[in-house]
């Protein structure tokens, strides 16, 4: 066999292995999900890399001075989880190590700070393998522009699309081979979030966002689906996007603000949403949630900002976006005017802070006093 004929034959047995798996995650995920067992509210805390230790202490404290009492009473417990380093993770060759992932497992939330991502081979993403394992299937990033009314809420599909696959793509000499998956009932679950939240919170309109004249089979299946659970809706307007056009749209200031939720599938997610948190005045200001039926994980929408370390500047990070985080947690968890209270205090912080850099410990202060 020449050895093209031996890549090939390779590809397709790891082809079907592949397939395999993927339909078996879709049984799972219509197994049902087992419910909390936990008699309080376990919050686990993961410091990460970079600016992560810095902005995570900010919430922390935050959090420890918002729930004095629910811990006190022990209806909220806050438990620390370590291992996720970029260097303990590449030393044990585990993108999440199996001792911190038991530990996550034992949590009802997560607050997380950003985690490195080594580029190309090596390992998986934390964040990819932490979604994909506590199947948060809903990446939910709500993005305001108030002096222009933006009030847009993205549903990022979070753990299938080009996702899902991106370590196990086919890497031959002279040609490279990525997967994208999109499944029936992954499409469904993110569409009904999507909907259910349009609904329950007076939006009239979910755009549904795909380059399907392209990715026919993957991004058609996206947009079929969605529209068959629009009709479950009928109160809500559904429309159909491609990608390139609504990334030009939404920094349209002309036609912007007629847009109310998203629907879409993960990479296009992750790249519409760093474009609108940069037009809501930054990646800093935007906080994320990863929801599933078991687990959530909330974390801040930009990464462990390396640029700052080089420079010297880490103990002057932003902690704003880990903070509306930390607000969509309590909001998660039941305590949504603990969410209010913390919202409040970091606009009114904001507005008090002077032009330049501010370190983040001030930062910080300012907003619990305010709390
Ligand atoms: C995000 C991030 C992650 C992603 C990275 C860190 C893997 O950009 O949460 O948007 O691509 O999903
Ligand atoms: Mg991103």
């Amino acid at each position: 066999m020449t050895n093209r004929e031996k890549h090939i034959a390779e590809c397709c047995e790891s082809f079907e292995k592949l397939i395999r798996e993927q339909l078996e995650r879709v049984d799972g995920m219509k197994d049902g999900i087992e419910k909390n067992k936990n008699e309080c509210t376990v919050i686990g805390l993961i410091d990460g890399d970079g600016i992560g230790p810095v902005i995570m202490d900010s919430a922390r404290a935050v959090l420890f001075k918002l729930l004095e009492n629910e811990m006190s009473d022990g209806n909220v417990k806050i438990k620390e989880i370590g291992g996720l380093t970029i260097e303990n993770r590449t030393r044990l060759g585990q993108a999440v190590p199996e001792e911190s992932l038991r530990e996550i497992k034992t949590c009802d939330v997560i607050l997380k700070g950003p985690t490195e991502t080594p580029k190309g081979g090596g390992l998986e993403s934390a964040n990819v393998t932490l979604r994909r394992e506590l199947d948060l299937f809903a990446n939910v990033r709500p993005i305001r522009i108030e002096e222009e009314g933006v009030d847009w809420t993205f549903f990022r599909e979070n753990t299938e699309g080009e996702y899902v696959l991106g370590s196990k793509g086919a890497d031959l000499p002279g040609i490279a081979v990525d997967f994208k998956i999109i499944t029936d009932a992954g499409t469904e679950r993110i569409a009904k979030a999507a909907f259910d939240f349009a609904k329950n919170n007076g939006k009239k309109k979910v755009a549904i966002v795909t380059k399907a004249n392209i990715m026919k089979k993957t991004d058609g299946k996206f947009s079929e689906i969605c529209n068959r659970v629009a009709a479950d809706y009928p109160e809500i307007e559904a429309s159909d996007w491609y990608v390139d056009i609504m990334a030009a749209n939404l920094v349209n200031p002309k036609i912007r603000k007629q847009f109310e939720v998203f629907v879409l599938p993960n990479l296009y997610g992750d790249i519409l949403t760093d474009e609108a948190a940069e037009l809501q005045g930054g990646v800093a200001t935007a906080g994320s949630a990863n929801i599933g039926e078991r687990y959530s994980m909330f974390e801040a929408i930009h990464g462990t900002a390396p640029r700052l370390i080089e420079e010297g500047l880490k103990d002057y990070a932003d902690p704003t976006s880990i903070l509306k985080a930390a607000a969509m947690m309590l909001s998660h968890i039941g305590y949504p005017e603990k969410a209010s209270t913390l919202g409040n205090a970091m606009a009114e912080a904001e507005k008090k802070r002077g032009t330049g850099k501010t370190p983040t410990s001030e930062i910080t202060n300012a907003i619990i006093r305010l709390l």
